[in-house]
């Protein structure tokens, strides 16, 4: 069996990260969430593995310096393609197949026909966590051959996602976003699938969002008579799509956390519950209280970080309280007044606070990015 993961797309709910780096390499306790599919597809015992991606493109960003807006090429195909590799790290075999643009997943799996050779597969979102991974599922759709697998949870608000409806646990129709849904089911970004799906996807027509929707292809084959089955998630899932979604997700991955530390806490720094910090990186009498993790090389002075926190390699906090809150590499905030909680902040951001009169907020923010003061 072999394995499509969907890393293209375009991320409009994650900008402004998404304006320069792909959201399936957004870290989850400081690890990308692209990571945890690709492992997990590996437990499940599969080797060959295609990662559909798209096509770099330009967009009007702000000069560091100047403020002026400047074309930049966005690549997040490079960008996924240089944390992945050959995928032998993983123990998988990576083959990248280009998506000329997020026509949807349907039309990704009518481009990766050639590489999947007709052989059955599980398609993968890749903004996708699943705590427990897939293997029960992969087995299960192994062991009773049907034509294709969904894996559904029950949901609290399922007119926001796809929604199955269900006689046993065949699906008998799925549809997208209902206003009146018929069930909690919804749709996880998993799917299993024999060679019927390529006869689905090549006969739909795009929606009326102009991409090719598998759950269009899905419900073809329900009406064909094909037999898609559904399983039902027990555990912990996510789709990584928006902000709130991410910090739940390093909520739920750093609550198992094993305190680790391999970088230098000095006598002054208090710290309570279980944390990580990565080599190279300097406590100076700060309070950290985990669950947390703290990559390498970052320096963390006079400084209260809190629980649910994930702090990316290279990061400075100075005199500064912070939880609940992912931050990327190299980014350095200092003498904030106020906590800074429940945040996403990217890579190379300087959050800092002078003091000088007249007291007044000064930002450069780039397209899409979202500030609440108090
Ligand atoms: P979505 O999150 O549904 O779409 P998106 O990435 O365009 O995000 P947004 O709605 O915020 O604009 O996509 C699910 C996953 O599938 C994600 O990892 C991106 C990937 N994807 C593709 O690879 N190709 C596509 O054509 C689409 C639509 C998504």
């Amino acid at each position: 069996m072999r394995a499509l993961v969907l890393a293209g797309g375009r991320g409009t709910r994650l900008r402004p990260i998404t304006h320069t780096s792909a959201k399936q390499l957004v870290p989850v306790a400081n690890k990308p969430v692209l990571f945890y599919g690709l492992e997990s597809l590996r437990a499940a015992g599969i080797t060959e593995v295609g990662i559909v991606v798209s096509d770099p493109r330009e967009m009007l960003q702000p000069d560091h310096r100047s403020g002026e807006l400047v074309t930049v090429l966005v690549n997040s195909q490079a960008e996924i393609r240089a944390a992945v590799g050959d995928g032998s790290a993983f123990g998988l075999r990576v083959t990248y197949i280009e998506q000329e643009a997020p026509l949807g997943l349907a039309h990704a799996v009518k481009i990766a026909r050639p590489y999947l050779e007709d052989e059955p597969f599980v398609m993968y979102l890749g903004d996708n966590l699943i705590r427990d991974g897939i293997t029960p599922f992969v087995r299960e759709f192994e062991r009773e051959k049907p034509n294709a697998q969904i894996l559904l949870a029950h949901v609290a608000t399922p007119g926001d996602f796809g929604v199955a409806e269900l006689e046993g646990d065949r699906v008998v129709r799925l549809e997208e976003k209902p206003k009146h849904p018929k069930s909690d089911l919804a749709l996880v970004g998993v799917y299993l699938f024999d060679r019927t799906v390529f006869e689905a996807v090549a006969a739909i027509r795009p929606s009326r969002r102009g991409e090719l929707e598998i759950t269009d292809a899905i419900q073809h084959l329900i009406t064909g008579g094909k037999r898609v089955r559904s399983h039902v998630i027990e555990g912990w899932w996510k789709d990584t799509g928006r902000v709130e979604d991410l910090l739940e997700a390093n909520r739920i991955i750093l609550a198992d956390l094993a305190t680790r530390i391999e970088g230098s806490v000095d006598g002054e720094t208090v710290m309570e519950g279980s944390v990580s910090i990565g080599p190279g990186t300097t406590i100076t009498r700060s309070r950290l209280r985990g669950p947390l993790i703290i990559g390498a090389g970052a320096r963390i002075t006079d400084s209260y970080v809190g629980p649910f926190s994930a702090i990316a390699d290279g990061v400075t906090l100075t005199h500064c309280e912070i939880e609940h809150s992912i931050v990327l590499a190299r980014s350095r905030i200092e003498n904030v007044p106020h906590r800074i909680e429940s945040s996403l902040i990217g890579r190379d951001v300087v959050v800092a606070s002078r003091d000088e009169r007249p007291r007044a907020h000064r930002l450069m923010l780039g397209d899409s990015s979202r500030v609440e003061l108090s």
